[in-house]
């Protein structure tokens, strides 16, 4: 396989071409903070976390899309890097509810980890918080979209790894969100309760009927497939 070299914060990198920037920092231990990546999954783009800072450009680009090529040179937490990545941050809690004490998702939140890595706490901005309706329609997954950022980890996993398509985006704007056909109930679409978008969720806003609200955060690799009683293990969290 042809490979090509890169330098991250001043570390020369040797990488297959086609790695992303964001998967050549992985493999050298140079973390870079990211929401909407999965491994498992094909990168979107979506939430603008890993952003880095191309050297000669000035230019800032999403690691996670963004293919190594050679000669690249990228420093990951420069000062405009730390300066969107808190902006972003600061967006998203402006528009999340404050029940961290109570989300099911507890410290195993992802967009809470990354805050307090970028030292982003209480809610810097005016709060906006999303209104939704807490769906509890269905006998295995708790909707609460309030806590959605939208990443779409759910609406990939459930076309990729599960080929459902249940969900995808509805609407635009600050109405976006993932839903089914029609909007209609989880009961009455294609979904199949296997419990991969809960897992691959790195918010509260998909929980196990279980552990919403119960106090116990959910385990990290549950599954909830309600049909074969077997439990596959997913271990995608
Ligand atoms: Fe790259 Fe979300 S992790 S844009």
């Amino acid at each position: 396989m042809e490979s090509t070299v890169i330098s991250i914060n001043g570390k020369k990198i040797g990488c297959p071409v086609g790695t992303s920037v964001l998967e050549a920092a992985d493999s050298a231990g140079i973390h870079i903070p990211r929401l909407c990546y999965h491994p498992e999954l094909k990168p979107h783009g979506a939430c603008r976390m890993c952003l880095v800072e191309d050297e000669k450009s000035g230019r800032l680009l999403a690691s996670c899309v963004t293919p190594v090529s050679g000669g690249m040179s990228v420093q990951t937490d420069s000062k405009a890097v730390l300066r969107h990545r808190r902006n972003i941050v600061r967006l998203m809690i402006s528009e999340h509810p404050e029940s961290c004490v109570v989300c099911s998702k507890g410290n195993r939140c992802q967009l809470r980890r990354v805050a307090a890595e970028l030292g982003v706490g209480e809610p810097e901005l005016y709060p906006m918080p999303h209104v939704n309706a807490l769906d509890q329609s269905n006998p295995f997954i708790v909707r609460d979209l309030s806590k959605c950022i939208l990443c779409g980890r759910c609406i990939r996993g459930c076309k990729e790894l599960v080929a459902q398509g249940t969900i995808d985006y509805s609407l635009r704007g600050v109405d976006s969100r993932p839903a089914t056909l029609h909007d209609h109930p989880l009961t009455e679409s294609s979904c199949t309760f296997c419990g991969t978008c809960v897992s691959l969720c790195p918010t509260g806003a998909l929980s196990q009927k279980k552990s919403a609200f119960s106090g116990t955060p959910e385990r990290e690799h549950d599954t909830i497939c309600g049909f074969c009683g077997v439990g596959c293990s997913l271990s995608l969290g």
